[in-house]
């Protein structure tokens, strides 16, 4: 698959796709396991909740997700990756309630249903920042009113400031998109879309947020 956004990390080669849990798994030595199951057990999500996972990926996060819905709870993932697709499927195939779809989260989305959740977990970092103001305004239009828009990335930090043990790494590791975006006021940026109400809650010594913002 040809890259739309040159610079982009969240855009994954078949190859990393296939593998992308196993890789998580060992990048972190381990840990991201219990990282990601404690996050998404603080997304607060209630039985019946309709939730759209921008970015799906493996289908990791919408397994971890179901444990807390009920039957009349639903999980819609978008995804482009054919690879993480096929893993999705595999991941939820007895799961009625979870479906999966070929869609692109940076054109409008037109779904029939509102959702009281939109998800997005290591997505929003990895594109220009038109195109998340694009997503920012997708996932309002998504929303019922009260829901929430769920951020799952990195957090805010002036990156020239971190210590060298984790700068160093990141400007390797990261797209250059993520440079930006660590530097932005997001619950500002946020506001001017229409979110209030932020809640907050920090992983990995606070370089990592889950980020809560209402439709209100
Ligand atoms: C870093 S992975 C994160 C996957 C998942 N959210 C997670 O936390 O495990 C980024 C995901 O975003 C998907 N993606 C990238 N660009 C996308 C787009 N324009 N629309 C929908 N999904 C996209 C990729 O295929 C990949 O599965």
């Amino acid at each position: 698959m040809e890259k739309k956004y040159p610079e982009s990390k969240v855009e994954l080669t078949p190859k990393i796709a296939k593998n992308y849990d196993k890789i998580m798994n060992v990048a972190s030595l381990g840990l991201y396991v219990k990282f990601i199951r404690k996050a998404i057990k603080s997304m607060g999500i209630s039985p019946d909740d309709k939730i759209l996972d921008f970015g799906a990926g493996t289908g990791r996060n919408a397994i971890l997700m179901n444990k807390y819905l009920s039957d009349k709870g639903e999980i819609l993932g978008l995804e482009i990756s054919e690879k993480m697709i096929q893993q999705f499927k595999i991941k939820t195939n007895n799961i009625p309630n979870i479906r999966v779809i070929n869609q692109s989260i940076d054109k409008p989305l037109n779904l029939e249903e509102k959702f009281d959740k939109v998800f997005i977990s290591f997505v929003l970092h990895g594109f220009p920042h038109s195109v998340r103001k694009d997503i920012i305004r997708s996932a309002f239009n998504a929303l019922k009113d009260g829901g929430e828009f769920i951020i799952l990335d990195f957090n805010e930090f002036i990156l020239k400031n971190t210590p060298f043990y984790f700068r160093i790494p990141f400007k390797k590791i990261e797209c250059k998109y993520a440079f930006d975006f660590v530097e932005k006021d997001w619950k500002n940026i946020l506001h001017t879309y229409g979110f209030n109400g932020f809640e907050e809650i920090y992983f990995f010594q606070k370089y990592v947020r889950l980020l809560k913002a209402k439709k209100e």
